[in-house]
């Protein structure tokens, strides 16, 4: 994926992605639990801040939103002007506040694998004790590939979930839940895998 790629795909993105799952709704609700506004959720790859962050500042949580696509996150500081939103890469991304809370949601298999754990890291250790963490990555063992959306080309890789557990898991966090979200098939679909983790 060249880093300007969501950017190329504002319109067509932005109108598809506007309601959760009920699937998400399901991980939201894991990671808000003991969770009361005004508590601060830190959001990466928060994209055009609909519909996960738009959720979130709805019930008076305050949210981070970080984005490196400038045409998403634009979207997200003229509808949300209650937010927190900044561009940066997640590679590069350095906290300057403790969260209780944080969404890597459909975010992390955009980065070269070799990234991943030095973001989880950095999102560990920007939680404060008890928080939570939801997030999703890719469900089956499979080498990086590139795919098409909207005419534009998209780069994925991702470690497998139980090596992404372990990741975690050695970072201190204990999963509190894991499931596929959609299993890999044998054709295009490599799966999705979806976490939460909490830190102690
Ligand atoms: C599939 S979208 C998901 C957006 C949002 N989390 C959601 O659930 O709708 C992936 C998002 O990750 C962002 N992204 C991809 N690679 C990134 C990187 N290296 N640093 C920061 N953001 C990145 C994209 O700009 C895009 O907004």
């Amino acid at each position: 994926m060249n880093r300007h790629s969501y950017n190329a795909i504002v319109k067509e993105w932005d109108a598809a992605r506007s309601t959760l799952f009920s699937h998400e709704t399901a991980f939201l609700d894991r990671l808000l639990i003991n969770l009361q506004p005004p508590a601060k959720i830190l959001d990466l790859g928060c994209g055009t801040g609909r519909p996960i962050a738009e959720f979130l500042l709805r019930r008076g949580f305050r949210v981070t939103g970080v984005d490196q696509a400038e045409e998403l996150l634009s979207l997200a500081r003229q509808r949300y002007p209650e937010g927190r939103w900044l561009q940066s890469s997640m590679e590069s991304f350095e906290s300057d506040e403790d969260y209780d809370g944080a969404v890597i949601w459909d975010s992390l298999f955009h980065l070269p694998r070799e990234h991943h754990e030095n973001v989880l890291r950095k999102v560990v250790g920007s939680l404060r004790p008890g928080a939570k963490l939801m997030l999703t990555v890719g469900g089956s063992d499979h080498p990086a590939f590139t795919d098409t959306m909207y005419g534009h080309t998209f780069f994925y890789d991702s470690f497998t979930p139980e090596q992404t557990v372990l990741i975690l898991q050695n970072l201190g966090a204990s999963i509190e839940s894991a499931d596929f979200i959609n299993p890999p098939t044998t054709g295009r679909d490599k799966g999705r895998y979806g976490i939460v983790a909490s830190v102690a």
